[in-house]
């Protein structure tokens, strides 16, 4: 096929049976999300480039490389999302939801664009289910999130570990920082290129850097959870109880960052047992709402990777019984007609577009997975009835289309 005609590196086709996981895993956790009543809000898949550089930090790799960014017709510098978060925030506070009620819980769904170098489970053009809430500062709605993350591991059967780490706030984070990049400073002649320029400027990412002489070098770093004020300890504290009565079983990953930089207190990461890579992430970002312009509104979200579940789950069982209408001689309108009645009844219906004798018609069946053969003939339109094959069986008898 001429190169111009394939999708773009990154960008995929999803069909057939990777669509039914894809259906199965956004229609489980639509399920769920009715269940905790979050709201559904659409926001545009482009928006200006500088509310992504603004939210998501200038520093991080999404807005160093990864962004699709373009002018439009008049020179403004736009760019397709490369999450929902900063989006979600923008949309809250222009239209000023914080207006209505005290806080708000709000989820999306779509696509999402990074220009990063494909791989298994990793798109430049992948999709995500994410919640965000706004307005609760409290760290019941952080635990009662990840009993909301953990709830769709559950119901999707993934075995992931969640891990969870507190990443401070304006009062402690700078101290923090402080001593992160003087240590780094000390173990320089072993980190990578990537972290040598990592260190001063966003130190914190050194700590999940996965080149391993990295890694090496950051076992004795400090640690953000021994740097945290009072208030974010006692987040973070009672967090850790909350899930603990709760039963949500959970990990401290202290090296844990998250490669975006609007997040406060709580970060986590739902990282898949069978693929060792996140599938759920997200935390606190307390400032965003307040940096766009809102009124100080502490929130917090997590997005689910739908490709990278896709990889996890199975294909979900057929529900339903097919019936394939198959039509010999003149008999289309009889036929239709025996469509339109099954399809009245419920029965879900395919007419026969195949020309062709039994022996063609009933490969076509089977090849559809077909559960009945309803066979009309001329006889059967004069008789005003249907023969219908049972495919599994063989069995085939003579009925009124009522008696089905
Ligand atoms: P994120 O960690 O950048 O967070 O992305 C969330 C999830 O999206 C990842 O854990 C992964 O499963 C999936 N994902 C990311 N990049 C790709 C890719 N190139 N291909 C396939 N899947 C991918 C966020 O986006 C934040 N907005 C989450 C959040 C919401 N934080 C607070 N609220």
């Amino acid at each position: 096929m001429a190169k111009d005609f394939q999708a773009p590196r990154g960008f995929h086709d999803i069909l057939g049976s990777d669509l039914k996981k894809f259906r199965r895993i956004t229609s489980t956790i639509r399920e769920l999300l009715k269940r905790y009543n979050y709201e559904e809000i659409i926001t545009p898949v482009v928006e200006f480039a500088e509310v992504f550089e603004r939210s998501i930090g200038e520093a991080t790799d999404i807005v160093q490389k990864e962004m699709f960014v373009f002018t439009d017709r008049k020179g403004r510098r736009l760019a397709l999302r490369p999450e929902g978060t900063a989006g979600v925030v923008r949309a809250y506070i222009q239209n000023r939801l914080y207006a209505l009620r005290p806080y708000h819980k709000l989820f999306y769904e779509g696509p999402m664009f990074r220009y990063e170098r494909p791989q298994a489970g990793r798109y430049r053009q992948f999709h995500q289910i994410g919640v965000e809430v706004f307005g609760v500062a409290e760290p019941h709605a952080d635990a009662e999130l990840l009993r909301l993350a953990d709830d769709i591991l559950k119901a999707l059967g993934i075995s992931a570990t969640l891990e969870i780490n507190s990443l401070g706030c304006k009062v402690c984070r700078p101290a923090y920082r402080e001593a992160l990049v003087e240590y780094l400073h000390v173990v320089a002649n072993h980190l990578c290129d990537v972290c040598m320029d990592r260190k001063d400027r966003n130190p914190l990412r050194v700590l999940d850097c996965k080149v391993e002489t990295c890694q090496e070098a950051v076992k004795e770093a400090p640690k953000m959870v021994d740097f945290l004020c009072d208030e974010c300890r006692y987040h973070y504290a009672r967090l850790k109880e909350y899930l603990s009565e709760l039963g949500v079983s959970f990990r401290e990953n202290y090296n844990l960052v998250r490669g975006l930089d609007y997040y406060t207190r709580t970060v986590f990461e739902a990282v898949s047992d069978e693929l060792g890579v996140a599938v759920i992430a997200g935390g606190r970002y307390d400032y965003l709402v307040e940096e766009f312009g809102g009124p100080p509104t502490p929130a917090l979200g997590f997005a689910v990777g739908v490709e990278r579940l896709m990889l996890l789950v199975d294909e979900p069982p057929k529900d339903y019984e097919l019936y394939f209408v198959i039509p010999f001689g003149d008999v289309h309108s009889y036929a239709l007609k025996v469509a339109d009645i099954l399809r009245r009844k419920g029965k879900v219906v395919e007419l026969s577009y195949r020309k062709g004798g039994l022996r063609k018609q009933l490969e076509l069946a089977n090849k559809l997975s077909a559960d009945y053969a309803v066979i009309i003939g001329e006889d059967e339109m004069r008789e005003g009835v249907v023969s219908l094959k049972d495919m599994r069986t063989g069995e085939q008898r003579k009925l009124k289309v009522e008696e089905i």
